[in-house]
């Protein structure tokens, strides 16, 4: 760390850190910006508290590690106003489904997946509603070396629609016909990504598999594929290996989308959870085995 006033407080041994001594409705100086992009590759997940930010104080933050993306898939979130980059992902007491519920990273399975997400509470349950991380290149580190050796040579498949229905089984709860809706809606979404990657800035290798958008390793069935990569999904998430923030009102949260698994909880029954999230665009991982 430079003399930048800020102070950094781990969540766990491995993944993320609050940063405090910061006001995000300021511009970030560049001395600031560069200690947060250290942590952000050190913790995998940088969180700031009692921040009140406009939709605006948001964007410029993200702005700070790269281009924001205006959406570039089709989506069930909405919008800000004003603001296509903001997407707002809103839980009323009514709806089934709890986007963002389960262990994955933003946009997989696109070609060309964000280097970061940047999330912010707007409103939140009295209780619950937390987010859990867990960083994949400590998942990748805790491997044997037989293993991670024969991961280096696979890449794996990631498809959109089977966050809604796996091999034409509707999850969560969604209809026949809603499942019909969503194959055309995603149809062909879907991306090819090194199942380890390099991760640019740091150097660090990286396990990139979720347990859901992974449907199988290339050339491999997904009958094949899916115990190996249910069982290194499991590892990677065990307790010791993920961090889990508690929100409140004026948190924001930065990922780096090619670090951290995600993890949206869903225990506030009958309560309001709305937050919003930008994505940056930046390098993605490099190949196993380069510099
Ligand atoms: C997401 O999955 O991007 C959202 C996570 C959250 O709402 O906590």
């Amino acid at each position: 760390m430079k003399n930048t006033g800020l102070a950094l407080k781990p969540l766990s041994a491995t993944t993320g850190v609050e940063i405090s001594g910061v006001d995000l409705r300021a511009p970030l100086s560049d001395a600031d910006a560069a200690d947060i992009r250290a942590a952000l590759n050190a913790w995998g997940v940088v969180f700031f508290r009692d921040q009140a930010l406009e939709p605006e104080h948001q964007l410029a933050f993200a702005r700070a590690f790269g281009t924001v993306e205006v959406r570039s898939h089709p989506t069930s979130m909405g919008q800000v106003d004003g603001h296509p980059e903001l997407a707002v992902i809103r839980r009323e007491p009514t709806d089934g489904r709890n986007t963002g519920g389960f262990w994955h990273t933003d946009q997989c399975f696109l070609p060309d997946p964000p280097l970061g997400s940047v999330l912010y509470a707007k409103q939140l349950p009295t209780r619950g509603g937390d987010t859990m991380f867990a960083h994949m290149g400590a998942a990748c580190a805790a491997l044997s070396d037989g293993l991670r050796d024969m991961l280096r040579g696979l890449r794996a498949v990631h498809v959109r629609l089977n966050y809604h229905g796996i091999d034409g089984r509707a999850q969560w709860g969604v209809t026949a016909d809603e499942l019909a809706h969503y194959a055309e809606k995603y149809a062909g979404i879907e991306a090819t990504h090194p199942v380890i990657g390099r991760h640019p800035e740091s150097g660090q290798e990286i396990l990139y598999l979720n347990p859901i958008y992974t449907d199988r390793f290339e050339g491999w069935t997904r009958a094949e594929s899916q115990p190996l990569i249910q069982h290194l999904c499991a590892r990677a998430t065990r307790p010791e290996n993920i961090c889990r923030f508690r929100w409140e009102d004026g948190s924001l949260a930065m990922w780096d989308n090619r670090a951290v698994l995600h993890y949206a909880l869903d225990d506030y029954p009958g309560e309001t959870r709305v937050m919003q999230r930008c994505v940056v665009l930046g390098p993605w991982l490099h190949p196993p085995g380069s510099a």
